[in-house]
């Protein structure tokens, strides 16, 4: 379960001016829960933990129990942005660090492709392919992305090429109807699973598109829904004490009053890199529009002290920082004593690493906020699947609350469209040649 702690903002903020922007957020959340705000027909993800059928994960367990008869060790997802975010943050946070290395690691091993172009990074991945039993998850909601579509037509054709059972190594993620993906996987009979049509990419991992690679990693998502369930209700009640309402309350309240236009995602664990890239997006694309909106970026903590550190605590005054807090440690390591303390720890001994990551922690919190950064803090008790799944939920909903503070509409990703048109232009693609030809003429060409 999430908890909030909006102390470490007291100092930088009236306390007027936060009760005035508790009441815009509750304002927000009534239009959130009315269903009757902009994109209201994307709110799909609301009710995602208390709807999912048990039927929806047997039948993701289905297929991780047929790839596992097949004796399948490698299974590439392939998509991009919020086609892979969630269930990429999951896999990451969930497992050992050194599965692969140990060799210890849940069967399959599951890589990510379709979220880049770089021709590098497939070649290598094709290599790692061709050395194992592979299977492939490719989702894309539109099922027109250009990067999955190309990483899924040379891996597809590497299946094809290896196996005669090609088409039961296939699994497709995408619209019920529509679409090049949901068409071509018609056409070879692929097992299907559907992106519900009020479900936005950001918002979906606990749709099939996070549901079925978490499953297939060997990962508890009955857990993880169980967790979002508990937040479900919980961010339900229409309070100042909400804590999705605090948090919504307190950044907007940072950056429209105080100018704090960067928010920083800070987490003290390396486990936690990707719910840092999961939550930029599902933050970036919801509320960076208009004109508008927090710039969300994200560290490492004590890593990134050691490079970002000098930045945030004296550089531009012009953030505030996130930080996921975990209580405590899921593994203990504690400092030996040494009678030569030769690299003088012995005032350690006896202490877990844990402890003097959170005193990093404290230490850091008071000298940004001493910096001129104002802190919030969203804990949880542990890494598990189950606070995962809180830390999921409650930051979309939260998501949900603050754009409509902001004014913005949390559910639209207009500004994504620009890149692809002129990549379309450049590459060629059919029905674009009036752009084409405008771009040749503005490079001069
Ligand atoms: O949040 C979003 O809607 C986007 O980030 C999409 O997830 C991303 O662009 C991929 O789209 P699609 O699933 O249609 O390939």
């Amino acid at each position: 379960m999430v908890k909030i702690d909006v102390e470490g903002c007291r100092s930088f903020v009236k306390s007027e001016d936060y009760k005035e922007y508790l009441g815009k957020a509750l304002e927000a959340f009534d239009v959130l829960e009315s269903g009757k705000g902009a994109g209201n027909d994307f709110l799909g993800w609301k009710t995602l933990p208390s709807d999912t059928p048990e039927s929806l994960i047997k039948d993701c367990e289905a297929v991780r129990d047929l790839w596992q008869q097949k004796g399948v060790d490698l299974v590439v997802v392939i998509g991009i942005g919020g086609s892979y975010l969630g269930a990429r943050c999951a896999i990451e946070a969930l497992s050992h660090s050194f599965s692969r290395e140990l060799g210890t690691g849940n069967t399959p091993e599951v890589v990510f492709a379709g979220n880049s172009l770089s021709e590098e990074y497939l070649a290598e991945l094709m290599d790692l392919a061709a050395e194992r039993n592979t299977a492939c998850i490719v989702i894309s909601k539109s099922g027109t992305t250009t990067e999955p579509a190309v990483a899924f037509r040379v891996v597809k054709a590497a299946i094809e090429e290896r196996y005669k059972d090609a088409s039961e190594r296939i699994v497709a993620i995408t619209d019920a109807h529509k679409g090049a993906l949901k068409t071509l996987a018609t056409q070879e009979g692929y097992k299907t699973f559907v992106v519900p049509d009020n479900v936005g990419g950001r918002f979906s991992v606990l749709t099939p598109v996070g549901l079925l690679p978490i499953v297939v990693a060997g990962f508890d998502v009955r857990e993880m829904l169980a967790g979002a369930k508990e937040m479900e209700k919980v961010l339900a009640e229409r309070s100042e004490k909400n804590p999705a309402v605090q948090y919504a309350a307190m950044r907007n309240l940072l950056y429209s009053k105080y100018g704090k236009a960067v928010e920083v995602l800070v987490s003290y664990n390396p486990k936690f890199q990707y719910l840092g890239e999961w939550w930029k997006q599902l933050y970036g694309e919801s509320e960076g529009k208009d004109n508008k909106g927090i710039f969300p970026a994200s560290v490492n903590f004590t890593t990134d002290l050691h490079s970002m550190g000098q930045f945030i605590q004296d550089g531009s005054r012009i953030m505030f920082e996130t930080v996921v807090n975990i209580e405590k440690s899921n593994r203990s390591v504690v400092v030996g004593s040494d009678p030569q303390n030769l690299d003088q720890l012995n005032y350690l001994a006896g202490q877990h690493v844990d402890h003097c990551n959170h005193m990093a922690q404290l230490g850091t919190k008071l000298a940004h906020i001493d910096g001129g950064v104002p802190q919030l803090e969203v804990s949880i008790e542990n890494i598990s699947a189950y606070n995962l799944g809180s830390l999921f939920y409650f930051f979309e909903f939260s998501c949900g609350v603050s754009a409509y503070v902001l004014g913005v509409n949390p559910f639209n990703q207009p500004g994504v469209e620009a890149y692809k048109k002129n990549m379309f232009a450049l590459l060629g693609k059919p029905g674009f040649e009036a752009e084409t030809k405008a771009i040749h003429e503005r490079l001069g060409k």
